[in-house]
């Protein structure tokens, strides 16, 4: 019939008009199939090498992806070195680490495919990769990112939650860059694996809170020997003091890491329902209802687990990106071009 014709072919036009549009206003995981086919390959081979190398690299990639889409989108902007940048901003500062790393990804793609592949996806797929290699969930990662021109310390301060937040103000920054409480919760599981300094938890061991005291909420045996890693700094001199404010223990405590491969588990969940957090912002999700549930939903499940976890990272991905002709495509992820 000749109406329903013209209404197949009205809809086929329209089906082309919104493909042609989705391909230049969102992430997709095919972007670089025709102008970087090799990409996800030359990524995994560079952070297994970087993984053999160092086993912690894993954690320290997966940081940095998050910690490079809570300020102003995911957008490379953490990995430029200027001054009053991200890297020196209080969450940052002598703490996130792989940029090495990150330079080296960036020449193997580069050689392969200049000019092509932005700075903030390499972050996205060495992050997913990261999760895959020591044992967690899988997913496609999205890409299409371009890479931003600006880095402000400012910026970093106010939007990465801090090991020293409430609970509200962590969620609040969450909600902040569009998301919610079980991403709080599926995300923080990233504290499965990887390592913190003392400086991120001695506020729990000695005098927490101005009581005198350390954290009642902290198991004994465990606060005993972060008392001894992390003695009481008020006695030391300044240099020594950040001698020890450097030294690192893992944040998921006797996670089974035998075999380092399978170290991504829920074994972090356990630990916060046995009084075995780490970090100050670890110990406060129990202080809420819904955090609390999905917590003990995960420390029982570690498909609920991995699910949530592998949403959450897409959600995170989806921060703000700068899409078509927005941002620029670096040639060394220190600096614009
Ligand atoms: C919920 C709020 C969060 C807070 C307050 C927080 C805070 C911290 C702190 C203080 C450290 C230790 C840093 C140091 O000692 O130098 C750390 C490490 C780490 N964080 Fe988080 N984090 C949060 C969420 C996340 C998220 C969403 C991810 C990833 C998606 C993540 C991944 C990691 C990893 C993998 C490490 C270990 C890094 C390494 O060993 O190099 N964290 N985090
Ligand atoms: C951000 O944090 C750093 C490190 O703690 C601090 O020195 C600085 O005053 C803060 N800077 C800005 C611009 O907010
Ligand atoms: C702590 O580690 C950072 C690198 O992460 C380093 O720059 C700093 O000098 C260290 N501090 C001390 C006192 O060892
Ligand atoms: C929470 O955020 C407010 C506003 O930025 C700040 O004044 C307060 O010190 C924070 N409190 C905690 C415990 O994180």
């Amino acid at each position: 019939m000749k109406k329903s014709n013209s209404f197949y072919g009205y809809s086929l036009i329209m089906a082309f008009f919104m493909l042609f549009l989705g391909a230049r206003s969102q992430l997709t995981p095919y972007f670089y199939d025709r102008t970087c086919p090799n990409l996800l390959n030359i990524v995994r081979y560079e952070v297994e090498k970087a993984f053999f190398k160092e086993i912690r690299m894993a954690a320290s990639l997966l940081r940095l992806h998050f910690h490079d889409c809570f300020v102003n989108g995911c957008d490379g902007s953490i990995l430029l070195d200027v001054s009053d940048g991200e890297k020196v901003s209080f969450s940052n500062l002598n703490s996130v680490r792989g940029f090495e790393v990150v330079d080296d990804i960036k020449r193997a793609v580069e050689y392969e495919c200049s000019g092509v592949v932005s700075c903030a996806d390499i972050l996205a797929i060495a992050a997913r990769d990261s999760v895959v290699i020591t044992g967690g969930p899988t997913w496609n990662v999205l890409l299409g990112r371009r890479d931003g021109f600006v880095s402000s310390k400012a910026a970093a301060n106010n939007s990465i939650p801090s090991a020293f937040d409430s609970l509200y103000n962590i969620t609040s920054k969450f909600k902040k860059v569009g998301l919610d409480v079980t991403d709080v919760v599926s995300l923080s599981g990233s504290h499965t694996i990887g390592l913190a300094r003392c400086a991120a938890f001695n506020n729990r061991l000695f005098n927490f809170e101005q009581t005198g005291r350390p954290d009642s909420s902290m198991d004994e045996h465990m606060l005993f020997q972060l008392q001894l890693l992390c003695p009481n700094v008020s006695s030391y001199s300044a240099d020594l003091d950040s001698k020890i404010g450097n030294l690192t223990t893992p944040l998921d405590r006797d996670s089974p890491i035998g075999f380092p491969t399978n170290d991504f588990d829920n074994h972090y969940f356990q630990n916060l329902l046995n009084r075995k957090a780490l970090l100050s912002s670890d110990q406060v999700l129990l202080n809420s209802y819904e955090t609390k549930r999905l917590i003990q939903d995960y420390s029982i499940s570690t498909d609920r687990f991995f699910d949530d976890f592998a949403k959450s990272m897409v959600k995170m991905g989806n921060i703000s990106p700068l899409l078509g002709s927005r941002g620029q495509i670096r040639k060394n992820c220190r600096r614009v071009n």
